[in-house]
């Protein structure tokens, strides 16, 4: 097993990690805030309540995306236009923002509520295709070494963020 150095205090965990697994755990987040927000968004009273989950998954989902399009979507544009799938990623990830940032303009804890949820059911049905289509096709088509390549790219991404 050969371990890429980066000199980042994160590569002990993440040293080889591939994009695709770097995209999965991220899911796994998403996933259990989801499960968390479909349950508690019901019993909910305050309009304020509501557009505080919004925004943790609109921070979230905003660097998740835009890792996606830039890091991951871009080495396979080629396989996305053969499968007539390449502005439909890129369309749910904006549609998704949408959806957020709807949340956070209603006026009404109930149109809240409905937005935020339909939010969150387009996000899993998305993360879905990209779990059972996106993913796999990555791993395919893609380098073993790209893949890693791309996840050190992540690496780097998340040190500028933690710098700023
Ligand atoms: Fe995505
Ligand atoms: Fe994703």
């Amino acid at each position: 097993m050969v371990l890429i150095r980066v000199g980042s205090p994160f590569d002990h965990y993440f040293g080889i990690m591939k994009i695709t697994d770097v995209l999965r755990a991220e899911h796994a987040v998403f996933h259990n805030l989801f499960d968390h927000i479909e349950a508690a968004v019901p019993g909910l009273k305050g309009l304020a309540e509501v557009k505080a989950l919004a925004t943790v998954v609109q921070k979230l989902h905003g660097p998740h995306a835009r890792t996606e399009d830039s890091l991951f979507m871009e080495p396979l544009e080629h396989c996305f236009d053969q499968i007539g799938q390449n502005e439909t990623f890129h369309e749910e990830h904006r549609k998704i923002e949408a959806a957020l940032a709807g949340a956070l303009q209603a006026k009404t804890v109930k149109d809240a509520k409905r937005i935020l949820l339909g939010a969150i059911a387009a996000s899993r049905d998305h993360f879905d295709k990209e779990e059972r289509i996106v993913f796999p096709l990555a791993e395919r088509v893609l380098k073993a070494k790209t893949l890693s390549e791309l996840g050190q790219a992540w690496l780097r991404r998340r040190e500028m963020a933690a710098d700023r």
